[in-house]
């Protein structure tokens, strides 16, 4: 086991331990109000046993004893802002508080920065004042302004959008939860699981560590299979292009006029910045594109950075033949080729040099005019798909 201290939302100390080696599938294990990451260290090491590399986490805690408990929000944001920061998408397992915690921040946020989850005894729906009397939930929950109804209400809309398999565990002597707080939930998911553990209550996972431990691998097996990384190789194109988008870039609209004055562009990823002084950069044109005598004869082009809602443009300006400027806002600065309205960012340029690459053209500008868009976000292209960006 090895202390770690994680980052959450503000870049705030999160206190956490980690078992197993740190390549293997990952798995994040909240507790629940009241209680530390201690209560996953059974877990954690069988975990790590079995080849996953478990990661428990504290919660945020009030800065002194007579403090106000941290809110949903804050725990959620803290949660989300580890997440964005794993490398691969790990299986989130939460237990009461922590359960609550896992499914607003997959429900609300992006939910898919994790893989699968485990819900331990976390029923949106909770009897308050068992939970007081059990001593499990403290006072806590009340750090929240929202009423139990609203959490409940809260935590089911959350649930209903998460995709991933869930695993949905009831401790069946817990007093907190009921079988049909359990099933409510599981209706609203779209992929559970029940499971009950006999002769545990609310702190299911720990009262019957090996028992829930058993519960879980046997579900990760299933549902989230450990796979060794596959590494594929060979020197034929069709590998050398798929490997060569596994570098993700985003996507650019180039444009120029031809010979009659016409409008020509066609859409390009292979952008990239060359030299600040004098300010080049270049973009690569296959021999085969229809609109390449054009940039070969032009002493001027532009390149337009799309955004993430110009998808559209980029297929328009990826088919041959389309009329691809009937439907796109272009304006002209002082070099006169085509600059698409509301881009992120277009570069206009004077022709630097053109160079032969093999099947493409390589071709250099020399920037004279830049604006661009500080706001928006960018169209993303990675292995042959468009993509977004996603912030915690
Ligand atoms: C995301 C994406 C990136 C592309 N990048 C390039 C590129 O860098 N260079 C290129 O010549 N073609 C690239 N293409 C393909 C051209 O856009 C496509 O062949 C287009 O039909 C050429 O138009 P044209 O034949 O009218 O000139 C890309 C297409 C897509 C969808």
């Amino acid at each position: 086991m090895t202390e770690l201290e994680l980052l959450g939302f503000g870049d705030a100390p999160i206190a956490a331990s980690a078992f197993g080696n740190s390549n293997d599938p990952p798995l994040l294990l909240l507790p629940g109000s009241g209680q530390s990451r201690r209560v996953w260290d059974d877990a954690g090491r069988a975990l790590a046993a079995a080849g996953r590399y478990a990661v428990s986490l504290d919660l945020r805690a009030p800065p002194g004893p007579d403090a106000q408990p941290y809110d949903l929000d804050t725990h959620v944001r803290d949660l989300s802002a580890i997440l964005a920061r794993f490398s691969s998408r790990p299986v989130l397992v939460g237990a009461s508080l922590g359960g609550w915690i896992a499914m607003a921040a997959l429900g609300e946020g992006e939910p898919d920065l994790a893989s699968a989850l485990v819900l331990v005894d976390s029923p949106p729906q909770i009897d308050i004042a068992a939970a007081r009397d059990h001593g499990a939930i403290t006072e806590d929950i009340g750090g929240d302004s929202m009423t139990m109804e609203q959490i409940a209400e809260r935590l089911l809309a959350a649930a209903a959008r998460i995709r991933q398999p869930a695993l949905i565990v009831r401790g069946a002597q817990s007093r907190l939860s009921t079988p049909e707080s359990m099933a409510q939930l599981a209706a609203v998911m779209r992929d559970p699981e029940l499971a009950e553990i006999e002769g545990a209550g609310h702190l299911a996972a720990a009262e019957q560590s090996e028992v829930f431990n058993a519960l879980l691998l046997e579900f990760l097996e299933r549902r989230v299979p450990r796979e060794p990384p596959e590494y594929l190789q060979g020197s034929d194109s069709g590998t050398l292009r798929d490997a060569l988008g596994c570098f993700a870039t985003g996507v650019t609209v180039v444009t120029t006029v031809d010979e009659r004055g016409e409008p020509v562009g066609l859409t390009a990823n292979s952008f990239t910045s060359v030299s600040l002084d004098p300010e080049l950069l270049l973009v690569c044109l296959a021999k085969s594109a229809s609109s390449l005598p054009a940039f070969q004869a032009a002493d001027r082009f532009a390149v337009n950075v799309l955004h993430i809602g110009q998808q559209p443009v980029s297929n328009r300006f990826a088919s041959r033949g389309a009329d691809k400027f009937a439907d796109t806002d272009v304006e002209q600065w002082e070099g006169e080729v085509p600059i698409l309205k509301g881009s992120l960012a277009s570069f206009e340029c004077d022709k630097f040099a053109m160079h032969d690459g093999g099947d493409h053209e390589i071709l250099i500008g020399r920037v004279r005019r830049v604006r661009y868009e500080p706001q928006r976000d960018p169209l993303l292209y990675f292995r042959g798909k468009y993509r977004r960006l996603h912030f915690a």
